[in-house]
């Protein structure tokens, strides 16, 4: 494997220049089974040596252990990546299965400060709301994010899994650079409103999970059975019985345009999202998730593949016939307020 690094892109208008592929973190810590430390700290250390310089974590990825985990490589190679985080989600003390969201100035404040000290930054460089709370106007969520920026606690503002209408409104009170959303052979509803959205602002767009939280790989079917028992695909209804039968029966023709190309089925569903970007105007920048060097290795070569026509008509209709939902309560995602 060389050492060739991916391309750059600037991340929306006005944003920072950053690999054409970025990682996520989340995975190191929090979400998918046990984690070998070393192996996922040399796996950050190869993702930056071929390019990757957007890194992505939350504050809620392990309550607070992602952002300490990535910590030391970040002071490390302080001004060659650019640090994305996330406020807003956290558990409920008294029912560690249920989420909270906030959103209100007060939170926003005390939350930034924790991700400083964990992350051992004087600035974060991307700085995301990880879900909205709709009973929090986005004026006031945006308004504090954006007394961050005037502080020099932040540089530039990103949402996630926010609607069309909700990026237009936030975009009126402080310019947003990014928004995370899912986004994958699987997962197309973002593309009716918050895709064209962006690409008229002239907001860049980081897809999560473009790897359908790994099943696209092929590297498992039945999450309940095949995954550790804290996974958090287990409880996603795509991933498990008769949906996941039926779901990796799709990956047929991915498959077969890997092989075509002398790929694998993972990187064929990176390469296509990385071509939306041309096709719909906008910079777009995936951020896989992985633990493992081979990977990164893997998923950063992914860039330079050109699908076809051909096999673009071909994945056109997957999205379409997947069973079961992205998540079990599509209410905190954009798809289910639109
Ligand atoms: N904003 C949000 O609400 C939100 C939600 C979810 C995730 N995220 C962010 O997005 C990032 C990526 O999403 P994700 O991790 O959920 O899903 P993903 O990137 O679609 O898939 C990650 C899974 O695929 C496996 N994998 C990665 N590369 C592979 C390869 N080449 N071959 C086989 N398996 C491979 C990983 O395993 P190994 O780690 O063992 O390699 C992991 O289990 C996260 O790390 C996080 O930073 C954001």
């Amino acid at each position: 494997m060389g050492n060739e690094k991916i391309e750059t892109v600037e991340l929306g208008n006005g944003g920072p220049r950053v690999g054409v592929q970025g990682l996520g973190c989340m995975g190191m810590s929090f979400a998918y089974g046990p984690t070998d430390a070393d192996e996922a700290r040399a796996t950050l250390e190869r993702a930056l040596e071929l390019g990757v310089t957007l890194f992505d974590t939350a504050d809620m990825y392990g309550m607070g252990e992602n952002e300490k985990f990535i910590a030391p490589f970040i002071r490390a190679h302080r001004d060659e990546v650019v640090l994305a985080t996330k406020f807003a989600l956290s558990v409920d003390p008294d029912d560690p299965a249920k989420r909270v969201i906030r959103n209100d100035r007060a939170y926003i404040r005390q939350a930034v400060e924790g991700s400083l000290r964990r992350l051992g930054v004087d600035e974060i460089d991307l700085y995301y709301m990880h879900r909205r709370e709709v009973n929090v106007p986005l004026e006031e969520s945006v308004g504090a994010m954006a007394e961050l920026v005037a502080e020099g606690k932040v540089k530039y503002l990103g949402l996630s899994e926010v609607t069309g209408g909700e990026l237009r409104a936030a975009q009126a009170v402080h310019p947003i650079t990014a928004v995370q959303s899912e986004w994958s052979l699987f997962s197309r509803d973002i593309e009716n409103g918050v895709v064209p959205a962006a690409a008229e602002l002239g907001v860049g767009l980081v897809p999560y999970s473009p790897l359908g939280r790994g099943f696209l790989t092929g590297a498992f079917v039945q999450a309940d059975k095949e995954l550790a028992a804290d996974d958090f695909r287990r409880q996603q209804p795509r991933f498990t019985g008769d949906n996941a039968a039926a779901n990796a029966a799709l990956l047929e023709p991915v498959r077969a345009i890997a092989e075509a190309h002398g790929a694998t089925p993972g990187q064929i569903a990176l390469a296509w999202l990385q071509q939306q970007a041309t096709a719909r105007g906008l910079a777009v920048v995936p951020i896989p998730g992985t633990r493992k060097r081979s990977r990164v290795e893997e998923n950063t070569a992914a860039t330079r593949i050109r699908l076809t026509e051909q096999d673009l008509a071909q994945l056109e209709p997957i999205a379409g016939k997947v069973a079961g939902a992205r998540y079990a309560d599509m209410t905190f995602t954009s798809a289910g307020r639109e």
